[in-house]
């Protein structure tokens, strides 16, 4: 029989946007209806990413405010280490709204613990008090191993930075007492240059 028969149309087209990586392992991602959800990155993402990222209140810890440009090259840089390494800094929905990103990516900077595998956040502020953060590095951390082969995650911040601390210690990093250092990329005049680092192992 012919297979030039006819078929019905059937129209690919589905409700989800297209992932511009993969999507992570199912026990980092949790299921659909979770209130916090870790994801792959989506188009749509870059804009409300940008909005957290021009908020001087989301980048008070940081040397300055990101453009859309610099925004979107960050996000661009992020999508290029998932396809690198299989792993990264992953798109955070809560309550179904991208509310910024948790994560890994990988330090290359100079200093005496790098290169290594770091974890970080950053949320837009209607998504703080919640635990979001807390929650999806937890589950990041529980599969770092299993999943990606990592044995050993740093993480580091300004002295300053108490809320993004507090999360480490949530999630049950622990401080290295003689590990403050200056961070290379923060300009050597800001308060913001000395940082607190925070391991955790396998
Ligand atoms: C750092 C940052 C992610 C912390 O966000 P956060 O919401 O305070 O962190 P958590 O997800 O751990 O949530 C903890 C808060 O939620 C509350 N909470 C509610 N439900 C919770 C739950 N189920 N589990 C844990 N905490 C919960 C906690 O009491 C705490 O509130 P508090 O700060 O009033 O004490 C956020 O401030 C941020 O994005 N900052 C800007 C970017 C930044 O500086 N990134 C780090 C740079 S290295």
């Amino acid at each position: 029989m012919s297979s030039t028969r006819h078929r019905p149309m059937i129209t690919t087209e589905s409700a989800t946007p297209k992932p511009l990586h993969r999507e992570p392992p199912q026990r980092i991602a949790s299921s659909d209806d979770a209130a916090v959800r870790l994801r792959a990155w989506r188009e749509g993402d870059r804009e409300p990413f940008a909005d957290l990222n021009a908020d001087p209140e989301v980048m008070r810890y940081f040397p300055a405010t990101l453009s859309r440009a610099e925004s979107d090259a960050m996000v661009d840089r992020i999508v290029d280490h998932h396809e690198r390494y299989g792993y990264g800094l992953w798109a955070l929905d809560v309550d179904g709204r991208f509310a910024g990103f948790v994560g890994l990516s990988t330090a290359t900077f100079e200093a005496p613990f790098t290169p290594a595998v770091e974890i970080g956040w950053r949320l837009a502020s209607w998504a703080w008090g919640r635990g979001a953060a807390s929650t999806s590095a937890r589950r990041v951390l529980d599969a770092a191993h299993t999943e990606f082969g990592i044995d050993e995650v740093l993480s580091f911040t300004s002295v300053l930075n108490a809320p993004s601390i507090a999360v480490m210690q949530r999630i049950g990093m622990t401080r290295e007492p003689a590990g403050n250092f200056d961070h290379p990329r923060v300009p050597v005049e800001s308060a913001l240059r000395e940082h607190v680092l925070y391991r955790w192992s396998a």
